[in-house]
């Protein structure tokens, strides 16, 4: 479509064409209600299909049966950082974290600021974040084992997670839920923002295992609660409405459009692979993840020069290649290429970066 550029932001990020042009096409008059859904009562008929459907598509393409519940909060992936050892880790037990970069560091920093006994099981630290431990010790009693699913900043992600016996895994999934296929079963908890693979800002989607709940404090405030909203489908106070429509949407298009997860992966993964093929074939971009430590949705790399990122960045732009400055915390550039960015998209991308190193390099 004319006018739109190829998005490579880490998020807020691309969402798909056609849920774009959905939501344009029934803005101003919902399913006949007369008025967008963002002016529909949240409790009326209209949003009420529009939350359910959204859970039962939710649980479908990630296979989580009745063992789980499906919420929308708000707050965004780092309240959850806090409302997650607030709420399942008990007085006089502690968490294993696995500390593969920014976003855990600070998931690990908000349970330690309310005095929670942390214990930081494996860290990535001593090589700036650019792998994903292994054989990480894991102690059997831990109230639960929290990674970070996929590292937004530093280009790296799990290819198996750990194995932690009976103890439940919690997974920050920001930005990489709904990537692939998974074993849920694994998982006392999985939290995302939405605003990379799955929608815009505004809603953070929380799937616990219904067990979970039963760990819940009774002394805490209603808004920090999972069971508060577990008991009410989201629906304690006003829900980001417009927000958990476009989830639907952005479901809808993986389940009906893509055809499932293993279909989202077999694109995402030749999506990378062509992406990633470059820096085995060329000195001049350097990949700054192990290979064997990739992400399949934040392609991380540097340039010679710093110089040389800020001209590429600007020039991609200017080709209509939108996104590409790495995090401000590490520099470099960086291509998210979340589910809804094209295959075609990631070529005029390589292309481009082979111009530009024949006139650079
Ligand atoms: C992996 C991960 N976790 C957490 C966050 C923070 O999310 P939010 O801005 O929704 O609080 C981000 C944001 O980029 C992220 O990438």
């Amino acid at each position: 479509m004319k006018n739109r550029i190829h998005n490579f932001n880490a998020g807020p990020a691309a969402l798909p064409l056609p849920v774009l042009e959905e939501i344009q096409a029934e803005l101003l008059d919902f399913k006949g209600s007369g008025m967008s859904i963002m002016e529909v009562s949240h409790r009326s008929k209209w949003f009420d299909d529009v939350i359910n459907e959204t859970v039962e598509r939710i649980n479908r393409l990630m296979g989580l049966g009745d063992d789980f519940q499906v919420l929308f909060l708000q707050g965004g992936a780092s309240t959850q950082f806090a409302l997650v050892p607030m709420n399942l880790l008990p007085e006089g037990q502690s968490a294993d974290y696995v500390n593969t970069g920014t976003w855990s560091t600070k998931a690990i920093k908000e349970a330690q600021a309310m005095g929670k006994t942390v214990n930081v099981a494996a860290s990535s630290e001593d090589r700036n974040f650019c792998y994903i431990p292994k054989d990480i010790p894991l102690d059997p009693n831990a109230a639960y084992v929290h990674i970070t699913s996929n590292n937004t900043i530093k280009g790296t992600a799990y290819t198996d997670f750990p194995d932690a016996g009976n103890v439940p895994l919690i997974a920050d999934m920001s930005s990489d839920i709904m990537s692939r296929p998974m074993d849920a079963s694994k998982f006392g908890l999985i939290y995302a923002g939405a605003q990379k693979n799955l929608g815009p800002a505004g809603v953070c989607v929380v799937i616990i295992r219904k067990d979970m709940l039963e760990r819940v404090p009774e002394s805490l405030p209603s808004m920090f609660k999972y069971t508060t909203f577990a008991g009410k489908n989201s629906m304690y106070n006003t829900p980001p409405c417009f927000a958990i429509y476009t989830v639907g949407l952005v479901v809808k298009w993986i389940e009906e459009t893509i055809g499932g997860l293993e279909k989202m992966e077999a694109r995402n993964r030749k999506k990378a692979d062509t992406l990633y093929s470059i820096f085995d074939s060329s000195d001049f971009y350097s990949g700054t993840a192990d290979k064997d430590s990739r992400s399949m949705m934040n392609v991380t790399f540097r340039l010679p020069s710093e110089d040389l990122e800020k001209a590429f960045v600007a020039q991609a732009l200017e080709n209509g290649l939108g996104g590409l400055k790495g995090h401000r915390s590490v520099g470099g550039c960086r291509a998210s290429i979340y589910n809804p960015t094209s295959q075609e998209g990631v070529e005029a991308l390589v292309d481009f970066m082979k111009e530009f190193e024949k006139k650079n390099g």
